[in-house]
């Protein structure tokens, strides 16, 4: 059974009298431990099909699969539990709190999980250690280099260990050289099994991948596989 599956999907948006096909009739399969890039310009979907991967949107029309579960069908606790503990995401933005210490930005997860404090430190030192930012737990996002604060972002995104890391230019915000840190450490996760999708209009950043989805106007043009170049 695909890890995500698409069926004939599309997202429309009506504003006044216009309606935007911000996907449309989009098919498309995705297994465990797939590495995908997701290209293409901008307001071609790439965000909105993200979303709707990533439970935090619905389509308009078509059905979308997540482990053989029919995301329509499910109810609105369902969804938040699958999005709490199968999917991490990661933005070009960090999204860290900025009063929180790197320690306490990691546990937010497990915080909302109910997991109790001393295993919630444990788990999220753990997570920064993957990351390589063992001696940075109590600093602030402020104290901390764009790169480092991505690691934050994606230990955080990681400790729950989920099956699927959705990431949204996550190295849109960050120089050429960080960037290839953030990438190797992407790949890394994916070597471990994790599925990793990703938005990205640079195509050093694509070349990652071994999947590369091509979009425009709302409609995959292209889906090609990518020989690992890394
Ligand atoms: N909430 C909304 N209401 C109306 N239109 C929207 C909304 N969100 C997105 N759109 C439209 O849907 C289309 C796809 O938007 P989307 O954000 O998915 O593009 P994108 O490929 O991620 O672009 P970018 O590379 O700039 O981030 C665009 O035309 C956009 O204007
Ligand atoms: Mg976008």
């Amino acid at each position: 059974m695909p890890q995500i599956k698409l069926e004939g999907l599309s997202r429309y948006y009506r504003t006044g009298a216009e309606t935007i096909k911000a996907l449309h009739n989009i098919s498309l399969t995705i297994e465990s431990g797939e590495f995908v890039a997701i290209v293409g310009p901008s307001g071609s979907g790439k965000s909105t099909l993200m979303n709707i991967i990533g439970c935090m949107d619905r389509s308009t029309a078509g059905e979308y699969q997540i482990n053989g579960d029919a995301v329509d069908a499910l109810s609105s606790d369902r969804l938040a539990q699958i999005r709490n503990s199968t999917i991490g995401f990661v933005f070009q933005s960090f999204h860290l709190l900025s009063r929180l210490t790197a320690l306490r930005n990691t546990e937010l997860p497990l915080i909302y999980s109910g997991t109790p404090k001393r295993e919630r430190q444990k788990r999220a030192s753990e997570a920064l250690e993957k990351v390589g930012l063992k001696g940075r737990s109590h600093h602030l996002p402020t104290q901390l280099s764009g790169g480092q604060q991505q690691r934050v972002a994606i230990a955080r995104a990681m400790v729950t260990q989920p099956k699927l890391l959705l990431a949204d230019e996550p190295t849109g915000a960050l120089d050429t050289h960080t960037g290839e840190e953030i990438m190797s450490l992407l790949r890394e996760l994916n070597k471990g099994g994790v599925t990793v999708i990703l938005i990205t209009h640079e195509a050093e950043v694509a070349a990652y991948a071994r999947r590369r989805l091509e979009f425009r106007d709302g409609q995959l043009i292209t889906d090609s596989a990518l020989s690992s170049q890394q």
